[in-house]
């Protein structure tokens, strides 16, 4: 997949039904095998398109000759699962190609039910043996719900490892389950650099889970356009202006050890993100500015990326302008509002957090917030002449509901 635009001149509605495959010479198994998109792949959607809203195959047919030709610009790149017998499409596997490794989002149409799940797996394992062991990706990973038992067990017996484990990340019939995330490592980078599992974790803090502070009582008007308000510091909006103060502390960073390195963030950037969503009644992310009581300051940020309506989940983060607003608390008590905004008001289940493994303290303070450590992602970034792990937690509304109160 070194191009990464996937788009077949053909659609199997082209062929006689079962001579597909002898088209390819490789991504064919014993059941299904793999295929780029084509005009004509519209019609049957349903089975292949990984969404729960329905699509008019007149939009889909727009999304494969307009959108599809341009994915691999935004590294990404689209398979057909196909059925070998008749050439029907069952499923689908998205691919993003990060710096390291990749990511698949497998699908299945769920109305094929067991024996969808073993065609999943079957297409799991074939992709990941053709990134990993043909084009040397470090690993190819996916996330999937642990409803999905039948396709689980049989990309273990193919040699994934389960490294993190979402709890109760998914709501299907009524019912919650997990996100299980699942890895493919190539062989000969373990062998070079141990297997990322083994790789240990550090630690500072120490460890105890806080009471959440008490509800504040305001005794006058609560600050201009305030959401949530503690003790010392409150959530706002944020607002395009605070969009200098960010791109300032950029500039002005003097730690490097709690991302990959520092960044230079451009202020219209920033600008553009902060205001992204804002008149959307649903957003996919959701920010808030933390600001000082006695002065409106603003010290930071904390909010949700990758928000969930469906099964109500988001991952939270958090991040403190200078480093004297680091390590003093701040960032702990800003993170309780949110998280009162996020089950309280939204409603939400749970949330999960990724952490790079040297990011200690924002470990330490997941942990005294009462996140649970929930695996790791693996083998996400270059680093050290390595590649870098993530430490993932996840928290639970009746969990946050449960701890101590100040
Ligand atoms: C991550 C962040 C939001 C946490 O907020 P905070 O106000 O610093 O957190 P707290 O002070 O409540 O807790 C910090 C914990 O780390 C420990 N800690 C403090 N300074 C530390 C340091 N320099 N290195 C390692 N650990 C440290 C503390 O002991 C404390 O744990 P403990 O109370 O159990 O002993 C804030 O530090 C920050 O903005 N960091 C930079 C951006 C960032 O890392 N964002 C998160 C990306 S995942």
């Amino acid at each position: 997949m070194r191009d990464k635009t996937i788009m077949s001149e053909k659609t199997t509605l082209d062929l006689v039904p079962g001579t597909g495959s002898q088209n390819y010479t490789f991504l064919v198994g014993e059941h299904v095998y793999l295929r780029t998109f084509a005009p004509g792949d519209e019609k049957n959607a349903t089975s292949w398109r990984n969404s729960i809203f329905p699509k008019s195959p007149e939009l889909v047919e727009k999304w494969i000759k307009e959108e599809l030709p341009n994915e691999g610009k935004r590294n990404r790149g689209h398979l057909a699962i196909v059925r070998k017998s008749d050439d029907v499409l069952i499923g689908s596997i998205s691919c993003y190609f990060g710096d390291v490794s990749v990511f698949a989002t497998p699908h299945v149409d769920p109305l094929y039910g067991e024996k969808g799940q073993r065609w999943l797996a079957e297409a799991i394992v074939l992709a990941a043996k053709w990134q990993v062991d043909e084009n040397f990706s470090a690993a190819l990973y996916i996330d999937i719900s642990s409803d999905m038992q039948v396709t689980i067990d049989e990309v273990i017996a193919s040699g994934f490892i389960e490294t993190a484990r979402f709890r109760e990340m998914y709501e299907k019939n009524g019912k919650r389950y997990d996100q299980v995330k699942l890895y493919y490592f190539n062989a000969a980078w373990v062998e070079r650099l141990g297997s990322p599992m083994e790789t240990v974790l550090p630690r500072t803090g120490s460890g105890e889970v806080r009471p959440v502070p008490a509800k504040t009582v305001l005794e006058g008007d609560p600050p201009v356009n305030a959401v949530m308000v503690g003790a010392r510091v409150y959530l706002r909006p944020e607002d395009k202006k605070d969009a200098e103060k960010t791109a300032g502390a950029s500039r002005m960073e003097e730690e490097s050890f709690w991302d990959i390195g520092r960044h230079l963030v451009p202020e219209a950037k920033l600008a553009v993100w902060m205001s992204e969503g804002r008149d959307d009644d649903h957003p996919r992310n959701i920010w808030f500015s933390v600001c000082l009581r006695e002065n409106d300051e603003v010290i930071g940020s904390v909010g949700m990326l990758n928000v969930d309506f469906v099964n109500r989940t988001g991952e939270t983060g958090s991040f403190f302008h200078e480093a004297k607003w680091r390590g003093g608390g701040y960032g702990s008590e800003a993170k309780q509002l949110l998280l009162e905004y996020i089950f309280d008001v939204l409603g939400f289940h749970m949330v999960q957090s990724f952490v790079y493994f040297p990011n200690t303290r924002s470990a330490a303070a997941l942990r005294k917030q009462g996140y649970r450590e929930a695996g790791r992602a693996c083998w996400l970034y270059t680093y050290e002449g390595g590649f870098g792990n993530m430490v993932v937690f996840d928290l639970l509304a009746d969990e946050w509901r449960a701890l101590p109160r100040g």
